[in-house]
């Protein structure tokens, strides 16, 4: 193992995130022999389970994804149960002395909680001085639902955790392709010279969902898609095609030059939102193959919500790399398919030498592929083979993850959670970061909020409203299509 035992401590132990994403990631740890023996993972939740119930409940989750039998029961030998409420006092110190038991071990306090939680359980691990030794705190987003209250989170975790005890996930972070991205900036010669808006027309990025918001209704509802996601992942992914190379891979090297790019975003607000955001909301269609019910539907009768679960907007970085560089973002649910990728578009060549018979030019197009299908791809232009004219083709430099190294990539968490036990914070978000993003989110939401209009409905199952696309036309520019 690269790490010594530890202990994870995951508040939510029973929640979507807990059992979909977290127990998984380190189950697949597990298997990797990286979750030493001595180890332990404590989930934590309200219901009144004990550690049977909550292993038979891993183990259900573990199994239907295809895990082997003495695996799960293995792993499941370092899963430990205890119901707490953030709010009460019972079990807390029963919960204190379990884990004063290991005092040398690096102790992670997952917080995936509703925000509102934050603040309580972080006082309480403070009263029972867990903050002390090797502690760390994570904080799952969203952190707040505006500049204020992450505020507010923050000065409170604060006083309980150091900063650098504290990791704000932002689990794109720990995506493969994002990743790649810096490899791919800063290990090629081939790309920075070209990095900048004397070569680059426009950047595009896609986080596209075919799921609507099922049971997630009572938070997504009063998130929506900018919050969930813009403020967040799509930001992130932004700063790391964008920022200016750091001079090391040092945490705050990383961090110092993101923090610059999200304070460089040109600011939307009442003047502008119009013009620059679209707004969706699902309403029936098919995803899938299968007839889907409209967002308002699943929230339930009588539902009169104006929260948008599709956003596209535009936006640009006022610096000298990128002034007059558009960056086209948008992401929704129940769009017809699951991708997410950036996609950097060239310039034209300046000048063409082919007859109107070769065919159009089009621009080169670099497409990083998160998922599925991770993976990079250069669109160059090349001749057609075989006699019968100069005939221009466009085709893919293709670089497929899965193909080249034969591995399935590991969950984003799988990278993260092993992140906080060894003390990188690199891949996660310093406070000034999330407050930078909110500084720019709040004035779209406000603009939204002003304007009292409702998102324009799609059919599920479609691209978003046809605003979304007339955004990026009107520039003359379309949204990428993989299909030639
Ligand atoms: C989460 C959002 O942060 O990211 C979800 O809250 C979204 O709404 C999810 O579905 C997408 O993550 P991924 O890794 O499946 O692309």
């Amino acid at each position: 193992p690269l790490v010594d035992a530890f202990d994870l401590v995951i508040f939510g132990g029973t929640g979507d995130l807990a059992l979909r994403k977290l127990l998984p990631a380190l189950f697949h740890r597990f298997l990797d022999g990286q979750i030493p023996a001595g180890s332990r993972v404590v989930g934590i939740a309200r219901e009144g389970l004990d550690d049977d119930g909550y292993r038979a409940n891993i183990r259900k989750a573990l199994l239907e994804a295809g895990g082997a039998k003495d695996k799960v029961d293995a792993f499941l030998t370092q899963v430990a149960y205890r119901s707490l409420d953030a709010r009460k006092d019972e079990g807390w110190d029963a919960f204190a002395a379990l884990i004063g038991e290991q005092p040398d071990h690096v102790r992670v306090f997952y917080l995936s909680t509703s925000p509102e939680l934050f603040v309580d359980i972080c006082n309480r691990l403070g009263e029972y001085d867990l903050n002390r030794g090797k502690s760390r705190v994570v904080l799952e987003k969203p952190i707040g639902r505006d500049l204020a209250s992450a505020n507010q989170i923050n000065d409170a975790v604060g006083r309980i955790f150091d900063e650098s005890q504290t990791y704000r996930i932002d689990h794109y972070l720990g995506k493969e392709t994002v990743q790649n991205l810096l490899a791919l900036r800063f290990g090629n010669a081939l790309f920075e010279p070209l990095w900048n808006a004397g070569h680059i027309d426009h950047v595009q990025i896609t986080v596209a969902e075919t799921l609507g918001v099922g049971t997630r209704g009572a938070y997504y509802d009063r998130a929506g898609a900018l919050r969930d996601m813009v403020q967040n992942h799509i930001l992130q992914l932004l700063c790391m095609v964008a920022m200016e190379p750091p001079s090391s891979l040092s945490p705050d090297a990383v961090r110092d030059e993101k923090l610059k790019v999200l304070r460089s975003l040109r600011p939307i607000d009442e003047s502008n939102a119009a013009q620059y955001t679209v707004r969706g909301q699902y309403r029936a269609g098919a995803a899938e193959g299968q007839s889907v019910p409209g967002y308002l539907e699943e929230l339930g009768p009588g539902s009169k919500s104006h929260t948008e679960t599709f956003v596209a907007l535009k936006t640009e970085i006022e610096n000298w790399r990128w002034a007059g560089v558009p960056f086209y973002l948008r992401t929704g649910k129940r769009l017809p398919e699951r991708v997410s990728e950036i996609v950097v578009v060239f310039k034209s060549v300046p000048h063409s030498i082919f007859d109107a018979s070769a065919g159009p030019l089009t621009q080169n197009r670099l497409v990083l592929r998160l998922q599925p299908d991770e993976g990079v791809k250069l669109w160059l232009t090349i001749k057609h083979p075989g006699p019968g004219g100069l005939r221009l083709r466009h085709v893919p430099l293709d670089m497929s993850f899965a193909e080249a190294f034969g591995v399935s990539q590991p969950d984003a968490y799988e990278r993260l959670l092993l992140d906080v036990v060894r003390g990188n914070p690199t891949l996660f978000m310093r406070r000034d970061e999330v407050e930078a993003a909110w500084r720019w989110a709040g004035p779209i939401l406000d603009a939204w909020g002003a304007s009292g209009e409702a998102p324009r409905p799609y059919t599920a199952g479609t691209w978003g409203p046809s605003a979304a696309v007339a955004l990026i036309e009107r520039d003359g520019r379309t949204w990428n299509e993989d299909s030639e």
